[in-house]
């Protein structure tokens, strides 16, 4: 059994009703709920994290290591255009992590199509909705159950 730590950045509170034709009709609560039970299927445990303030999702990464999580799951929303320091609190906490975003981000504007995270994290998964939590955690699962 591992500890797999979901973060989710700004905004992502207000999924079920921000902008649903981009992100979906499903909450955060709905999402975390479907992975809640695909973790237990393989036996894992996940920790559930969102902010809307970028301080606040350092520290959560910087406690990676003392919260004994095994690898993160982070979609950084708009911060993945923008924060230095969250991509720091990442290496500094070398915590295995998959980027994802629920929309394809290299589809829309030309600002979405830089990420501080894509050359430092272990894939990134983007376009599939609330599937891409899915396909992260499958994502993950390797990583996790190295010797
Ligand atoms: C997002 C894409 C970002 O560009 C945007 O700022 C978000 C959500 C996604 O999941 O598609 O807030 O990360």
């Amino acid at each position: 059994m591992a500890i797999i730590s979901v973060i989710n950045g700004p905004n992502l509170n207000m999924l079920g009703t921000r902008e649903p034709s981009i992100y979906g009709a499903q909450t955060l609560q709905d999402i975390e709920n479907n992975l809640t039970q695909l973790a237990q299927k393989h036996g894992h445990e996940l920790i559930f994290y969102q902010s809307n303030a970028e301080h606040d999702l350092v520290n959560k990464v910087q406690q990676s290591k003392q919260d004994n999580v095994a690898a993160i799951l982070l979609n950084p929303a708009a911060f993945t255009h923008t924060s230095v320091a969250l991509r720091d609190a990442l290496l500094a906490s070398a915590t295995p992590f998959i980027e994802l975003h629920l929309s394809n981000v290299h589809a829309r504007e030309s600002f979405r199509q830089h990420s501080y995270f894509s050359d430092i994290a272990e894939g990134v998964i983007s376009g599939f909705g609330p599937k891409s939590y899915e396909l992260a955690l499958l994502a993950a699962l390797p990583l996790i159950e190295q010797p």
